[in-house]
């Protein structure tokens, strides 16, 4: 079996090592366009098989899709990256089109892939990559969710000063400041998360999990890759063993929580067939009106999609 992911980059590169470490699949191809890059990236990654002890072959590649023939899953990491001051939507001019060719070379080579977007953004150039890839909703899919949740777990972790392994959450929306995590549906083994940690406290880290990955960009001067790897990477495997995940992912809506033609994060089951099942809430009217402001944010940019040239 073999998982291609596409873009050596910071996220790119962490990924694949993910999911080379888990042993995910036989061969896994990095591939890039910078000359060597993928290439040098994969035999340093290959050099900590004797070490690690994995059997995943890394296989490097300047853009050769020829190489990513017949992937089972393909990430898609390919575009810039936030700077500091730049919202994610700055990036959809470039990176529409560089997700629009990667789509269609992987679509070529491996026509029943599924596909994992996690270039920004989010949302919007998942749909750019549905658009491409003619195949089926199921098969295309947004990582933004995990990584979301993510946050808004360590930082629960941190203020209750609990395992992480214990803290379970839901998060809904889009991947921006309108996302929207969800306290009545967090719990910390098993107990409402609102009996451990007062409103002020909770409405804080709500906040800052909403800015969690500019808070990153600020820091360093690019955007996140430990946490967006890792996330990815769990979604590759939920999909290769056929777990059944329940993940908050980025997913074509065609009339689930009252919305339509839309990618939005919503709760799904990830199995081998991709997204097996959108999970449907009964959500509040307050958690509502929050979901579709998100809604309306994703599309506004998806719109903007839409009236570019040759990308939709
Ligand atoms: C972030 C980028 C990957 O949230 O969107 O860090």
């Amino acid at each position: 079996m073999k998982i291609t992911v596409v873009g050596a980059g910071n996220v790119g590169a962490t990924c694949a090592n993910v999911i080379a470490h888990k042993e995910l699949a036989n061969e896994v191809v990095l591939l890039d366009i910078k000359e060597g890059v993928a290439e040098g990236k994969s035999l340093d990654m290959w050099q900590t098989a004797p070490i690690n002890m994995y059997d995943s072959r890394v296989v490097g590649s300047t853009n050769d899709y020829s190489k990513t023939a017949g992937s089972e899953v393909v990430v898609i990491t390919s575009g810039l990256p936030r700077k500091p001051g730049m919202s994610r939507d700055d990036l959809i001019a470039t990176n529409a089109g560089i997700v629009k060719s990667v789509t269609e070379n992987i679509i070529k080579y491996s026509p029943n892939a599924i596909i994992i977007v996690v270039s920004n953004p989010l949302d919007v150039m998942t749909y750019c990559a549905y658009l491409n890839a003619k195949t089926h909703k199921n098969k295309v899919m947004g990582m933004a969710g995990i990584l979301d949740t993510a946050r808004y777990k360590a930082f629960l972790s941190t203020e209750l000063n609990v395992s992480t392994k214990d803290i379970q959450a839901l998060l809904l929306g889009g991947h921006g400041d309108t996302m929207v995590p969800l306290p009545r549906y967090t719990t910390v083994g098993g107990i409402p998360v609102t009996e451990l940690v007062s409103k002020d406290k909770l409405d804080a880290i709500v906040e800052r999990t909403k800015k969690g990955g500019g808070e990153l960009v600020n820091l360093m001067g690019t955007s996140a890759w430990y946490a967006p790897g890792a996330a990815a990477a769990q979604m590759v495997e939920a999909i290769v063993r056929d777990q059944k995940r329940v993940f908050p992912v980025c997913a074509w809506l065609e009339g689930e929580y009252g919305m339509k033609d839309i990618y939005l994060g919503v709760p799904v089951v990830l199995g081998k067939a991709g997204i097996e099942k959108i999970i449907e809430l009964q959500l509040t009217a307050d958690e509502k009106k929050l979901l579709s402001d998100s809604a309306v944010a994703v599309k506004e940019v998806m719109s903007v999609l839409d009236k570019m040239e040759k990308v939709a």
